[in-house]
């Protein structure tokens, strides 16, 4: 079996590594690890039509160069904030959000753009989507599998830490009346264990274990 994952986003590689943890390190495989690259557009209108272009991509580039082998997975995740106060956007443009900006200046935007908005009116959830094409045999057609994972939790009023990535600064997890008790848990500051062991992502990636075990995959 190889778990072959169709991003170049190192940061992601490294949460999927850790949640997926030792036991499947030997079946993980980056598009490097195996050869090919590949960037199409994310022009989908939906996480789950991003994630699908994305493992497509992958799956097409392997069948065309006969990279192919039984017994492998082409994963794509696609993830996204969505905060209410602005209709669920960023969403599925998370990372087109604000244009050519740094990160740090859309979450200080972010949080600019929201701070007249009372503790109640700051929900937001973050949502992956793994796409996952599943090669039992190269000459049989691929099963198409997706499971999802979602995290409640609000915009918080400043920045305390910075470490992670992208919005993981100004997303924090529960619910606001946190704010009163004055532990605000970014998923900066919770530290990425802690990220790793109840986020977006860990929830989407652990049904795929479950697929795994229960169809004796590993
Ligand atoms: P993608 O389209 O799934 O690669 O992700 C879109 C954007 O969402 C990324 O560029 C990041 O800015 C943001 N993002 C994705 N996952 C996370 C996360 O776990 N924490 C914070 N931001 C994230």
């Amino acid at each position: 079996m190889r778990l072959i994952f169709a991003t170049n986003n190192n940061h992601k590689l490294s949460e999927i590594k850790a949640i997926l943890g030792e036991r499947f390190c030997p079946y993980i495989f980056t598009m490097s690890d195996i050869g090919v690259s590949v960037n199409p557009d994310e022009n989908g209108k939906t996480f789950m039509e991003n994630a699908l272009i994305k493992s497509n991509a992958l799956y097409m580039e392997m069948k065309n160069k006969e990279l192919l082998k039984d017994g492998d997975f082409i994963i794509a995740d696609d993830t996204g904030l969505c905060i209410k106060h602005f209709n669920n956007a960023p969403g599925i443009f998370s990372s087109r959000f604000m244009g050519n900006i740094t990160q740090k200046e859309k979450n200080l935007k972010i949080l600019e753009l929201m701070k007249d908005l009372d503790d109640t009116e700051r929900y937001a959830f973050f949502i992956t989507k793994l796409v996952v094409i599943e090669v039992d045999k190269v000459e049989t057609d691929p099963k198409i599998l997706d499971f999802e994972g979602k995290i409640d939790g609000y915009i918080a009023k400043k920045i305390e830490k910075t470490d992670g990535f992208g919005y993981d600064p100004i997303f924090a997890v529960g619910d606001y009346t946190d704010i009163y008790k004055g532990y605000v848990k970014t998923f900066s500051n919770l530290g990425i264990d802690i990220k790793n062991k109840i986020s977006h992502r860990a929830k989407a990636l652990l049904l795929l274990v479950e697929y795994l075990e229960k169809n004796h995959k590993i």
